[in-house]
Parts: structure tokens; C-alpha cells; sequence
């Protein structure tokens, strides 16, 4: 197992060019089940869960293949009477693998996924993909630990589909549900739809595939249902989360960054955050200079901009800090507002902040494995129930760290840029499974981070 040393207190400074969006490819990647024809997607990341996902559509006899010229490049080819079974030894690793279950049950008329369990975020249920696909008309059921979905003779058949839940919407659920609806008799009205950019990419891919899908990126989509779906070519959007941590990255060490292939546009509320706390943070679209109220153009503007297949502009966003930073109260929400997959990363900032900021995560109540870890690190938090007081003190100190989740072990490495002396953060397959080449992007920006076998550091600091 790896370990990240860092050797805190550098300023970072430089360019930083994001990857492609992790939680956009999953499903989009899942989507190649309902074709026979291939699909060729550019701008995949290189991570440990692509990697899982390409096991996974392998088992249901749908092919990957990486382009010679391009390790982010890859092409699908699905055998439309492949097995139907996604197996516990994937889906255990990687939750996301649920999302298989709507375009299999579309093309192949059922699909039997294991169950995921819970993870170190919470309980994470999937009963709204499943009361999604029942409204579709399909029998759902549970058998030795898998859920087992199967369509009506003659196919799905198009519904109105509610997808609210307790804490929202559900971005994987939508995803699953639309993709089904796709090939269903009829129409299908999702109510309640996640207006994750995620799933506008996954709607842009479906179209070029033949889909007749309107409103997504909105809380009502309607979607067409069609006889087939063909092959297509679609670049995957820049990652929002692995930008919003490359950000924080150049506020919390009083540096300034430019970032491009950023997605600004789906970054507003963390913008509107940073600026709070007194971060620079100033988009450029092609080639001009905006002011970042410029970013608060609606949706349907900034698709007519982008020439790109990916629905949203592609900008060069320059962050900076002149570090004096304010406290801020923030709230995790269902997009456009603050995402929780940031939660870790901007707490880790207000550390370090002039008095003292409330942070409440209001989607995964449970998600705050960092908090002890930062304590150790000289941070002061107070944690009631969904939310964080986070008193700032002047200078976080360097330790061995470690969080059993992808962002928070984020926030820790944001953390360790900015101590005092040297921080290890433990188990970085977490890092690897949504950061491309970390370590190696921080680098290059100035910072001092190796990637060390967790047995060289064992017994020291
Ligand atoms: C997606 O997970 C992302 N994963 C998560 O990113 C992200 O944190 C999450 O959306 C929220 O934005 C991928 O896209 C692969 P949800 P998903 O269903 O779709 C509750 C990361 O770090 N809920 O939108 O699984 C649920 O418990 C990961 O990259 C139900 O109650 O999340 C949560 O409270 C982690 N019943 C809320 O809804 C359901 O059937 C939102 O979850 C489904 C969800």
C-alpha cells in the first residue's frame, strides 16, 4: 500500500490541466451496454475506479479497449447477449457499479446486481433507483444478496418517475433511470431529476446515441423512448471536483494556480465560497478574460458556446490567495449549491481561517472522517450531529494521517500542503481512485509530495 509524504509549507504556484470527470464517466461507460455498436469516449481518467468499471462491463461482455495513442481514450463494444450478472467482488469495491442496472435492464430485459453494502460515507440505499425502475413497469426483487430487475414482456414501459428523496435527488438513480427510459414504449416524465452536470454529459452522450432526452441539467426530464440506440464519439466534461480541490489547493497555500480545462460554470457555489473567504478566483473562455460574474450565465447560453461535445465551457480559471482568509458558514446541497464532495477539502481551508465557520453536510450526514484526522493536525473542530464548527488557528502541524474515504483523504493532503513540517497521509488507493496523477500535478505546481510504500514510513514520525 502507498503513502503520500508531503513536506508542508510551499507555495504553490503554476498550471494545473484538469482530467476528465470520474463520476461523469461511470455511468456514461455503462451506457455502451445498450448498443451494439461502438462507443469511443475521450478524456476518460486514468483511475483505480475506470479501472473497476472496465472489469465490471467485462464480466457483462462489453469490451474496453485504450487507445495506442491516448491512455485516456477508450472504446466500448457490447455484446447485446452478454451475461447479465455484476458480481459482488466488483460492485463491493466500487458502489458505483449499481449503476449498471437501468441499461441493462433495457437492453438485455434483466439484470441481477449485487446489492451494494454500505461504505465509509454512510448507509448509501438504493431504493429510489429501485421504486425508478418499478415505476418503469419492471419487477424488482432481491435474491441471495442481489437485485434482480427484470422488464415486462415487451419491454418498459414509459411513466411518470418521482426520484426525491430524504436528502434530495439521486445523481446515480437519475442516471439509471434515465438511461432505462431511453429504450422504454412511450414517454417518461422524471420528477424530482438530480441536475447534476454528470448526468447532462450522460444526456449528451444518450442523444448522440439516438435518445430523444429534454431538460436535463434541470428537476424535470422527459424522455422519448426509442426502438435503438447506435454508436457514438463523446468527450467526457472536465472533473468539477478534482478542479474544486485543485482551487482550495492554491488558496491554502497562499498561492496562485491556473487551471485550465476547468468547469467553471458548474463550480459557481464553491466559487461563491472562495471569494467569501477572500480567495481571487478569475475565469477565462476562450482566450477572454471574464469577470466571474460573467459565470452566472444560464445553462442553455454556456451549451450554445461550447463547440465541444461536453455540454459545459471548457475555462482557464486563475485562483490566488493572499492568505488573510475569512470565515465562512457553508451547506452541503444537491447541485447547483455546494457539493459535498468538497466538504473535506473546504474545511481543511477554514482551518486556517480568521474566526470561526460552520460547515453542515446535509447529504451524507456521516461524512466527516477528516474532522478527527485534522484535529490531529492542530485543527480545532467541534462536530454536533450534520454539522462542524471549525475554529481557525494560525498554523496546522505536520502528522501522519489517514481517512478511509476518497475526498476526505483529499482534504488531508490539502492540509499537509499547508502545515508545518511533514505530514503522511496513509492509504492513498483512496486518492487513486478519483485524483489522476496527483502527486505528480502537485509537483509540478512546487509542491514537495512522494508517493512512498506504506512499509518505508511505518515506526517513523
Ligand atoms: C454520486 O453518488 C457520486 N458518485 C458521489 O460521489 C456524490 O457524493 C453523490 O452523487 C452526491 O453528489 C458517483 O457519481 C459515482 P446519491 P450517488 O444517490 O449517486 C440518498 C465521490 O466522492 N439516497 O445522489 O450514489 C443518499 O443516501 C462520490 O466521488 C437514498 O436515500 O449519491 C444520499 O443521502 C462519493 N436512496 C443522497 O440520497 C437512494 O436510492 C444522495 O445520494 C439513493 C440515494
Amino acid at each position: 500500500m502507498d503513502a503520500f509524504v508531503i513536506d508542508g509549507g510551499r507555495r504553490l504556484k503554476g498550471e494545473v490541466t484538469i482530467s476528465g470527470s470520474k463520476n461523469a464517466s461511470l455511468p456514461i461507460m455503462a451506457a455502451a451496454l445498450m448498443t451494439a455498436e461502438p462507443i469511443i469516449l475521450r478524456d476518460v481518467p486514468c483511475l483505480r475506479d475506470i479501472a473497476n468499471m472496465r472489469r465490471l462491463l467485462h464480466e457483462l461482455g462489453c469490451e474496453t479497449t485504450t487507445a495506442e495513442t491516448d491512455p485516456n481514450e477508450i472504446v466500448l463494444e457490447s455484446d447485446p447477449d452478454g451475461p447479465n450478472l455484476a458480481p459482488y467482488d466488483i460492485v463491493s469495491t466500487m458502489r458505483a457499479g449499481i449503476c449498471v442496472l437501468g441499461p441493462l435492464t433495457a437492453s438485455r430485459g434483466e439484470a441481477r446486481v449485487s446489492m451494494p453494502g454500505g461504505c465509509a460515507i454512510g448507509d448509501r440505499p438504493v431504493d429510489i433507483h429501485l421504486r425508478g425502475m418499478a415505476a418503469l413497469g419492471a419487477e424488482v426483487s432481491l435474491d441471495e444478496g442481489d437485485i434482480v430487475v427484470k422488464a415486462p414482456r415487451g419491454g418498459l414501459r414509459g411513466a411518470t418517475v418521482f426520484l426525491g428523496g430524504p436528502f434530495g435527488s439521486t445523481v446515480l438513480g437519475t442516471a439509471n433511470v434515465m438511461s432505462a427510459a431511453v429504450l422504454a414504449k412511450g414517454t417518461t416524465v422524471i420528477e424530482s431529476a438530480a441536475c447534476e452536470p454528470e448526468i447532462v454529459d450522460l444526456a449528451s452522450l444518450l442523444t448522440t446515441m439516438g435518445a430523444r432526452i429534454r431538460g436535463a441539467g434541470t428537476p424535470r426530464i422527459v424522455i422519448d423512448g426509442v426502438e435503438s440506440l447506435g454508436g457514438a464519439e463523446h468527450r467526457i466534461m472536465p472533473d468539477r471536483i478534482e478542479a474544486g480541490t485543485y482551487m482550495v489547493a492554491a488558496a491554502i497555500t497562499n498561492g496562485e494556480l491556473t487551471l485550465g480545462n476547468c468547469p467553471y460554470d458548474c463550480l459557481l457555489a464553491a466559487v461563491d465560497r472562495l471569494e467569501r473567504i477572500g480567495v481571487s478566483v478569475r475565469p477565462a473562455i476562450e482566450g477572454q478574460p471574464a469577470s466571474s460574474s460573467d459565470g452566472v450565465t444560464n445553462l442553455m447560453a454556456v451549451t450554445a458556446l461550447d463547440s465541444e461535445s461536453s455540454p459545459y465551457r471548457r475555462s482557464r480559471v486563475t485562483v490566488e490567495s493572499q492568505r488573510r482568509l475569512s470565515p465562512v458558514q457553508v451547506t452541503t446541497q444537491p447541485h447547483p449549491g455546494y457539493p459535498t464532495d468538497l466538504q473535506a477539502q473546504l474545511m481543511a481551508l477554514l482551518c486556517l481561517a480568521d474566526g470561526n465557520s460552520i460547515v453542515t453536510e446535509r447529504i451524507f450526514p456521516e461524512r466527516f472522517l477528516h474532522v478527527a484526522e485534522l484535529g490531529r493536525m492542530g485543527a480545532k473542530l467541534y462536530r454536533q450531529g450534520q454539522t462542524v464548527v471549525v475554529s481557525g488557528v494560525d498554523q496546522l502541524r505536520g502528522a501522519r494521517v489517514m481517512a478511509s474515504e476518497l475526498r476526505a483523504s483529499a482534504g488531508l493532503v490539502l492540509a499537509g500542503l499547508a502545515a508545518e513540517g511533514s505530514t503522511t497521509v496513509h492509504r492513498v488507493y483512496h486518492l487513486d481512485r478519483g485524483y489522476e496523477t496527483m502527486e505528480r500535478k502537485l509537483s509540478a505546481v512546487g509542491a514537495e509530495i512522494k508517493r512512498v510504500d506504506e512499509e518505508e514510513v511505518a515506526g517513523g514520525s
